[in-house]
């Protein structure tokens, strides 16, 4: 029986040989995760855009950036988090992937909860919260909040956050500010596990 590693790593390869959905087409390469696969905490982003998919790594855009600024701000050590997306084949000009594209990958998003089993699934942005039909909601009114769902095999907690592509247009940090509940989101996230 292989470690969880081992196991990751042979979907890693299947990824790299997906031709499931037309994403496949145009990648450079797949991003898979970045991160730590014993983590407590899983980031699911929406999609790769130019610097991840030329890279093979999430999150290493300007948004992606702010996401990792904010979080070493706020003391996350790297071991603490796993980061994937929603699909792992960047779409054109950075458009939404489509539920199509989404359905494609699911079953490889949903080996990796399977996998890395986190205490908390944080959902980055409204693509990522959708893919989850968490409830008829928006991104403004979950976030920040739990959402206990039934999902690969047992019942896990989600948190829906804002995409750090919508706070490079808001720079306030002040009360209630995009970035200021952004940062209140991953401090109550940070508490959570380390209670
Ligand atoms: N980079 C990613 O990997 N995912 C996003 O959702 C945004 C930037």
């Amino acid at each position: 029986m292989q470690n969880i590693k081992e196991q990751l790593n042979i979907l890693r390869k299947e990824t790299q040989n997906c031709l499931k959905c037309p994403l496949s087409q145009n990648r450079t390469k797949i991003v898979f995760s970045d991160g730590n696969e014993n983590a407590k905490i899983m980031f699911i982003g929406e999609a790769p855009g130019k610097n991840e998919d030329k890279m093979g790594l999430p999150f290493i855009g300007r948004a992606g950036l702010l996401l990792r600024k904010y979080l070493k701000e706020l003391e996350y050590n790297e071991n603490d988090y796993y980061i994937t997306n929603t699909v792992k084949c960047r779409p054109p000009e950075n458009r939404k992937p489509t539920n199509k594209e989404k359905k494609a990958c699911q079953n490889y998003l949903k080996k990796q909860i399977e996998l890395v089993d986190p205490k908390i699934i944080v959902l980055v942005g409204s693509t990522a919260l959708e893919s989850f039909a968490i409830e008829k909601t928006t991104i403004t009114k979950a976030r920040g909040q739990v959402f206990e769902k039934e999902y690969a095999g047992k019942i896990r907690k989600f948190i829906p956050i804002f995409h750090p592509s919508y706070l490079l247009r808001k720079h306030s940090e002040e009360q209630n500010s995009p970035r200021f509940l952004f940062k209140k989101d991953l401090i109550f996230i940070k508490e959570l596990i380390t209670l």
